[in-house]
């Protein structure tokens, strides 16, 4: 009997977000002047402890944002974790800045907090923290050495709507931070993102940027801007999902336990930390880590997996291996061995909300088939 394919991600979309489309449909709101944004603007930013929120188009777009909006520029160095997406180091890149990469952590897969101070110069302008796969950055070391070199803090809370690092929200740390809302985001619009800051200024210039950089006099700019602006379609959907958040996150937990649960004894396997000393893993995705005594890579295992009819996604691959950033001469001859290692060993399961019990079960004896082959 050939099984239905378990796609890696899929959105549960069931609550109002149809009643609020049809709402922009009727009214004829589609665009970014619909009302919808404002109304989504203000339940993350209230949601998360923030001041203001500026809905964007996507996550990069955030980010692209954040530094043109810090104004870091040429001869300013960021520094960020190599274990992450393209878009971080891109929007450091493209503002013409100069990305400093630290290593990531072997357990919380993310930045080893305890590198950051060794990478800063003189040139240091600001740290970009970004929380990965479900556990937060570990921030108290991180806002300690800002302040003390007079730095800012950008956050990518990207991945992490609904965490809370001792506490307090992700998306509520440092000068600024951003998030995205991609499907496979436990809060989706489709397309989208949103800056987060309690900085009035920055806010503004936020709104700015994403907008063309309009001033009182339409099509006379004084600096450039994108057009990175959120439709009222894209922000309807936003708020039926934001009602839903606490639903969304308790279910998180579930698939977490549920894996933990159906894997548990695989001694070839990593498997993430349910916990930290300052918070508990919502299991944005969850995903595993090849231990060294199996003889393939992610690479392969994700094959035998789709060939299982289950989907998975690579970690990331860290930023001093990309090949667009090494013909630009970045990162010289770095070695980060344990970013190299998980981008190479580690992978994730289907972790999307709308994911059942029983499919979670098969992916987990699919797994085990998996690593049970080389024996
Ligand atoms: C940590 C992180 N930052 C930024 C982004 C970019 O978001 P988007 O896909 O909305 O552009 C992602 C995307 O998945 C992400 O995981």
């Amino acid at each position: 009997m050939s099984h239905e394919f378990i796609p890696v991600n899929e959105p549960l979309l069931d609550g109002n977000e149809k009643k609020y489309l049809v709402e922009c449909i009727d009214t004829g709101w589609i665009s970014s002047e619909g009302p919808f944004v404002d109304r989504f603007e203000e339940g993350v930013a209230r949601r998360l402890g923030r001041k203001y929120g500026v809905a964007v188009c996507n996550g990069s777009a955030a980010l692209d944002a954040a530094i043109a909006a810090l104004k870091l520029g040429p001869g300013d160095e960021v520094i960020l974790p190599t274990l992450t997406i393209i878009s971080c180091a891109a929007a450091i890149v493209r503002a013409g800045a100069t990305p400093v990469v630290v290593d990531a952590d072997p357990a919380t897969w993310n930045m080893n907090v305890s590198q950051v101070s060794e990478k800063i110069t003189s040139r240091t302008r600001a740290i970009m923290a970004v929380h990965t796969y479900g556990l937060p950055v570990d921030m108290a070391p991180i806002l300690e050495l800002a302040d003390k070199h007079g730095l800012k803090v950008i956050e990518d809370a990207a991945e992490l709507i609904g965490q809370t690092y001792n506490g307090r929200s992700c998306g509520s740390f440092g000068d600024i931070s951003t998030l995205s809302f991609y499907p496979n985001k436990h809060l989706t619009t489709g397309e989208g993102g949103m800056i987060l800051t309690d900085d009035a200024e920055l806010a503004e210039r936020c709104r700015s940027l994403r907008n063309l950089c309009f001033q009182e006099k339409r099509f006379v700019h004084k600096e450039l801007g994108w057009n990175f602006r959120m439709s009222n379609l894209q922000a309807a959907l936003g708020l039926a999902q934001l009602e839903r958040l606490d639903e969304f996150l308790e279910r998180k937990r579930q698939l977490g336990r549920n894996y933990d649960k159906f894997l548990n004894g695989i001694g070839e396997l990593q498997l993430p930390l349910p916990a930290t000393d300052y918070s508990e893993n919502i299991y944005w995705v969850y995903g595993v880590v090849l231990r060294d005594e199996l003889p393939f890579d992610a690479q392969f295992a994700m094959e035998q997996l789709t060939q299982h009819r289950v989907g998975t996604r690579p970690f990331f691959w860290p930023m001093h291996e990309q090949p667009v950033f090494r013909r630009m001469g970045l990162f010289g001859q770095l070695r980060c061995p344990v970013a190299e290692r998980l981008g190479r060993r580690g992978f994730y399961l289907p972790s999307g909300l709308a994911i059942s019990d029983s499919q979670q079960r098969r992916v987990a004896d699919a797994l085990k088939a998996v690593v049970a082959r080389k024996h």
